[in-house]
């Protein structure tokens, strides 16, 4: 690789950009029931996962040797397998079992980030059909330590309005948080393209809704606004943000605005368990407000954010 291409990727930043740790080389990772060397951890090319990105995931944080929010991330995952009649097998505390198994084998409890996967599981033939996944669920946990990097923190990220939108909710719900992400994975390519780190993507009627991975929020003359909700990934840190703006007596709206109240907004962030709250520097090249790096709401909302993760994962591990 020459130096120019490097010098391309070290300016490039995604939300979930994490320091570089070395002992992620050797992790162990769950695959049903087993905790096995990273470089052993194996799926078959049946499973349906990897054939039809028929599965749901979520990600999660430990702090302490808790999850944030663990309720929360299983009330959607178990909600997403429900709809599309995917048996996990077993309740969440058999869940929670697993990934305490995994994070133990690990020897990890903070600054570490999951990735809990489950797919309809291994299938007899190479179709569609979900009957021939008869094998029962395949479930994989990745847990890697994991710092966000600080780079984002004072440059903030470079979000482009990509062609890709979120659709409604009768094709493939935006509140699916399916192993299927093409249509993020479209947005995010189209913003690389653009010459930015992550895509800003409509709704289907052209009001800003959500970023490619992350929830998108702006801030307007003391006001924090987030789209309605309803083309876009249910996400939990972006519910927590909008709850602590209620507790906290600083007005909150889910509403449609447009790209024009985006680029003149003070500030834009964006919410996700991995990056928490992600300051946006600019949107197609125009700088939003006028601080370098977060500005003062969405500072506010992180130490707010901070302290209700270390109310919800406190106590002996
Ligand atoms: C498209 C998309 N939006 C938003 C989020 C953030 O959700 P959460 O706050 O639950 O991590 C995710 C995370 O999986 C996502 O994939």
């Amino acid at each position: 690789m020459n130096e120019t291409s490097v010098d391309a990727i070290e300016d490039s930043l995604t939300t979930h950009e994490a320091e570089f740790d070395a002992r992620n080389r050797d992790i162990k990772i769950y695959v049903n029931g087993d905790i096995v060397p990273r470089d052993q951890a194996k799926v078959s090319v049946y499973d349906s996962g990897f054939m039809l990105g028929d599965g749901m995931w979520e990600g999660m944080r430990l702090y302490n040797g808790h999850w944030a929010f663990f309720d929360d991330h299983m009330d959607r995952l178990f909600d997403s397998c429900r709809a599309i009649d995917l048996d996990i097998g077993m309740d969440r505390s058999g869940i929670l079992d697993a990934l305490t198994r995994t994070a133990c084998a690990n020897s990890m409890v903070e600054n570490v980030h999951c990735r809990l996967m489950i797919t309809r599981g291994t299938k007899d033939k190479p179709f569609q059909h979900p009957a021939l996944s008869r094998s029962g669920p395949t479930i994989v946990i990745i847990m890697e330590h994991s710092k966000p990097s600080n780079a984002l923190q004072s440059k903030g990220i470079r979000l482009a309005t990509v062609p890709q939108v979120r659709g409604l909710p009768m094709s493939q719900d935006a509140k699916f948080n399916s192993h299927s992400k093409l249509n993020c994975v479209i947005a995010c390519l189209q913003a690389e393209q653009a010459g930015a780190d992550e895509g800003l993507m409509l709704d289907c009627h052209g009001f800003v809704n959500t970023t490619n991975a992350c929830n998108f929020f702006i801030v307007r003359k003391g006001e924090v606004w987030t789209s309605t909700g309803d083309y876009c990934m249910n996400g939990v840190t972006r519910q927590k943000i909008i709850d602590l703006c209620k507790e906290n007596n600083i007005p909150v709206y889910e509403r449609n605005f447009s790209l024009v109240d985006a680029y003149a907004a003070d500030e834009a962030f964006l919410t996700g368990t991995f990056g928490a709250q992600t300051p946006v520097g600019e949107i197609d090249g125009k700088k939003i407000g006028n601080h370098d790096a977060a500005g003062p709401m969405t500072t506010r909302l992180q130490t707010l954010y901070r302290e209700l993760v270390k109310q919800n994962t406190r106590g002996s591990v």
